[in-house]
């Protein structure tokens, strides 16, 4: 057999990049936990002895921790003034859209590695509820920034007649809320409408209703705990899942119930991570981030659940839209997308 060298050097290249990339997220973490990042933007072009004096932290970890985070692009190095800066698009990408929560996410999951390898040989799930807390903050973190860009300025005016519907006063149920996001998001947005977030994992439901306390909603903006197969059906004019739906076991179970609990006229939003329909044009970046997240989080906790589906994350529009006909609705189409969603929207 003839190697091909040059294919053997960009393979190990890209592994390089990777293996850097394991130590690096930990370090992401580590850095946003201890206001590293935060303090580099407030500081602006700074040394390691006064980013670690600011920091009440010790010197030789924070230059070596910088001297890893220039090398992976995210940070910048003055190399005259020996000083280490954000610059303007670092500091967007990690301090306003929350870059360290995605890889805080990443870590949490990880945790799990040693029960997902087991997993694998006895075929068994592993509910959301069973990973490390740090996981549930971190899932918020991720999603926050894409809902807070799109959610309200472009998903819901992409939906037939539902954003007049919310601004009139309408009544919303978020499923799968988790620590409510989304929900409080738009609970802003639509001061007349009232807002439901249900999910089955009670501690996320508890600090749901804390966040809704804290941003002063609490009245108009209600968590329960309860299943996506039985939350109280109650005439809901729009009934959204922001990345949940192909987590859960029975999906076309829960769109049956979904449909159950429109009222006359009412619409699906079902939100769910960008993919294409055949897994060879998902062999990308985005592909690779969200099949390996599904190996961890989504297959296994679909596979705890009743039915089992599995729709894994990168389920694509055509068994999206095989899930919503099975259930009975009429009409579904893509209302909207991003590099990151696909936003569908279900009636009928
Ligand atoms: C990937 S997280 C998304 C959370 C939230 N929608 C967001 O976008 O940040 C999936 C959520 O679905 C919830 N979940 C999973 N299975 C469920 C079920 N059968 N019924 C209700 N919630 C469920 C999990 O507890 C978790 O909060």
């Amino acid at each position: 057999m003839a190697i091909d060298q040059t294919k053997l050097e960009a393979l190990l290249g890209r592994a390089v990049v990777d293996i850097g990339a394991n130590f690096h997220a930990a370090l992401m973490v580590t850095g946003d936990r201890l206001g590293l990042f935060r303090a580099l933007g407030d500081l602006g072009p700074v040394t390691s002895t006064d980013l670690a004096k600011h920091t009440n932290t010790h010197e030789r970890y924070v230059r070596e921790w910088l001297a890893a985070m220039a090398a992976g692009g995210y940070i910048t190095y003055d190399n005259g003034a020996q000083e280490f800066s954000l610059s303007e698009e670092q500091a967007l990408a990690i301090l306003d859209a929350d870059l360290p929560g995605a890889f805080a996410l990443a870590q949490a999951a990880v945790k799990s590695g040693p029960r997902i390898t087991e997993l694998f040989q006895t075929g068994e799930g592993m509910g959301w509820h069973e990973h490390d807390p740090a996981l549930f903050e971190g899932t918020e973190r991720f999603f926050r920034p894409g809902y807070a860009a799109n959610l309200v300025p472009h998903w819901i005016p992409a939906l037939d007649g539902v954003a007049l519907k919310l601004e009139m006063g309408g009544l919303v149920a978020d499923v799968g809320c988790g620590h409510g996001a989304s929900t409080i998001l738009m609970a802003k947005a639509y001061p007349r409408s009232r807002f439901v977030g249900f999910d089955y994992h009670r501690p996320s439901i508890e600090r749901a209703r804390e966040a809704a306390k804290h941003a002063g909603l609490d009245g108009r903006v209600t968590f329960e705990v309860a299943s996506a197969m039985d939350y109280a059906a109650a005439g809901y004019d729009l009934v959204a899942f922001f990345d949940s739906l192909h987590d859960m076991g029975d999906p076309v179970g829960i769109a049956r119930h979904v449909r159950r609990s429109l009222a006359p006229g009412g619409t699906w939003l079902l939100v769910e991570p960008f993919a294409h329909d055949r897994l060879e044009d998902n062999l990308n970046p985005v592909g690779r981030m969200y099949y390996a997240a599904s190996t961890m989080l989504c297959t296994p906790n679909s596979l705890s659940q009743n039915v089992g589906a599995a729709l894994g994350a990168q389920a694509g529009e055509a068994r999206l839209r095989k899930v919503a006909v099975e259930a009975g609705f009429t009409r579904f189409r893509r209302a909207a997308e991003t590099p990151f969603n696909l936003v569908f929207e279900a009636r009928g």
